[in-house]
């Protein structure tokens, strides 16, 4: 189908805008399908009696968002991808499926610079080890077309047993549960430990993905202060008490979304807390591996000799979110529950992935993995840090990441901010708009910038 474009010269908006605009509606209405070429820059000038610097200009912007992609010496052509309307919408506060709807499909969109999505670099998966590793695995093709063991194949367990050495932890095989990453480890853990109805601390703010969980299981989350060493000692304390909470869900190793870590003293004053109190902890430790500057603190779990601690972690971060492999540690008669519960959920987790990722780490894939992945996550962070100090005014503070893959802004209260995100989006970047990363949100303005997948940072 021909574009079709009317132009208005005494409307307000400039030509090249409403150019846009209109090729934006036709995608957006299946009338220009993808993959449609589009009209060259001197045949639409041409066309519409405008200058070629308008229309290049209203290319740009299309591509900037994502809309169009060109290719040298090909043309012009809708995106293989192109944008649905974000499930957001303006005007109104967004609800955390609608964010993470949104952010997944920004991520896959073509001209789209994700800061949206928390996640490692696709470009760098190791993928010929990955597949080498699975081809290996023929000659047992009958033993791992099983179910396998209900709390996972004994090799990843004796592997991820070997791994949270590094992190202090002093766990054996039967001490562990292999889950489907660590979103799985968190549903089973918040229905065993706490009844609908029930209240939980987060730390404010937290994981959007845990927040959406509790609110889906009614367990009622509350927020606990942070400073920048982590979860605040006295405000835990004094709520846990008042709301008789269940557990505190902490991600004290490069803290989602601020990129903070607590230090050990920090940790020690959580679960002293805990004991006396009488409620658990749930550490989700699934960026420890991404430490950019210095090694982290050793895990809470580790220092934990009552049992208070459920440890929580993935490859998801470290390696590849897809494998969908993770595990958690926790006190038996609660692994044994948990158990239970991860049977009646979905039996197992798939027993050809649980191998491969088993070899993976048992051949040092992962650690060669990070070793090369690190220095250039490490740059992407720079990067952003240093344009953000460059360009951004005063009154917009950050915090500075020293592992993980995100970093945290305040902006001032400022009336024509709340749209920023979507405006951002129509820019040509995704961030994560920061509201719904808070249980009690505190009315200011934030904004979660991850890093991970910047490519085109320089
Ligand atoms: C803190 C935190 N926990 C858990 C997850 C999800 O992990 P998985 O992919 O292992 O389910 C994420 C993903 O962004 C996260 O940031």
């Amino acid at each position: 189908m021909p574009i079709s474009i009317v132009i208005d010269r005494s409307a307000a908006a400039p030509l090249y805008q409403q150019i846009a605009e209109q090729i934006k509606e036709q995608i957006a209405a299946g009338k220009l399908m993808t993959g449609a070429r589009l009209p060259t820059v001197r045949q639409l000038a041409d066309d519409l009696g405008v200058t070629r610097l308008t229309i290049q200009s209203a290319y740009g912007e299309l591509q900037a968002g994502g809309w169009i992609e060109a290719t040298v010496g090909r043309g012009t052509f809708v995106s293989q991808q192109p944008r649905r309307p974000l499930r957001a919408a303006a005007g109104t506060p967004p609800t955390a499926v609608h964010v993470i709807g949104d952010i997944l499909q920004l991520s896959e969109s073509s001209g789209i610079r994700s800061l949206g999505k928390a996640s490692p670099d696709p470009a760098l998966f190791p993928a010929e080890e990955f597949w080498a590793v699975l081809g290996q695995l023929l000659p047992h093709s009958a033993e791992l077309a099983g179910y396998g063991s209900a709390q996972g194949d004994p090799a990843l367990r004796l592997a991820f047993a070997e791994n949270v050495r590094e992190r202090g932890i002093d766990a054996t095989p039967a001490d562990i549960l292999i889950t489907a990453g660590v979103t799985q480890g968190l549903a089973l853990t918040a229905q065993s430990l706490a009844q609908p109805g029930d209240t939980v601390l987060v730390e404010q703010p937290t994981y959007i993905g845990f927040l959406h969980q509790l609110r889906s299981y009614g367990l009622n989350p509350i927020a606990v202060p942070m400073d920048d060493q982590g979860v605040q000692p006295e405000m835990l304390e004094r709520i846990a008490i008042q709301t008789r909470a269940r557990f505190l869900y902490t991600i004290s190793t490069y803290h989602n979304p601020t990129g903070c870590c607590a230090p050990v003293e920090r940790r020690r004053q959580l679960l002293e807390i805990a004991h006396r109190v009488g409620f658990k902890i749930v550490e989700d430790d699934i960026y420890a591996a991404l430490a950019l500057d210095a090694p982290p603190p050793p895990a809470i779990k580790s220092l934990d000799r009552n049992g208070s601690v459920v440890y929580l972690s993935s490859l998801s971060k470290s390696f590849m979110p897809g494998l969908r492999i993770g595990f958690l540690i926790a006190p038996q008669p609660l692994l044994e529950r948990l158990t239970s519960l991860r049977m009646a959920t979905d039996l197992v987790s798939p027993l050809l992935l649980q191998r491969t990722a088993a070899e993976l780490l048992k051949s040092g894939c992962l650690r060669r993995h990070l070793r090369r992945v690190i220095p250039l996550y490490r740059a992407r962070r720079d990067a952003l840090l240093a344009a953000l100090a460059l360009h951004l005014p005063n009154e917009v503070t950050f915090t500075q990441p020293t592992g993980g893959l995100s970093c945290w802004l305040t902006l001032p209260r400022r009336p024509g901010l709340q749209d920023l995100p979507r405006q951002m989006v129509e820019a040509g970047w995704a961030v994560a708009p920061g509201e719904v990363l808070w249980a009690d949100h505190d009315g200011d303005l934030h904004l979660r910038l991850s890093y991970g997948c910047c490519r085109r940072i320089r």
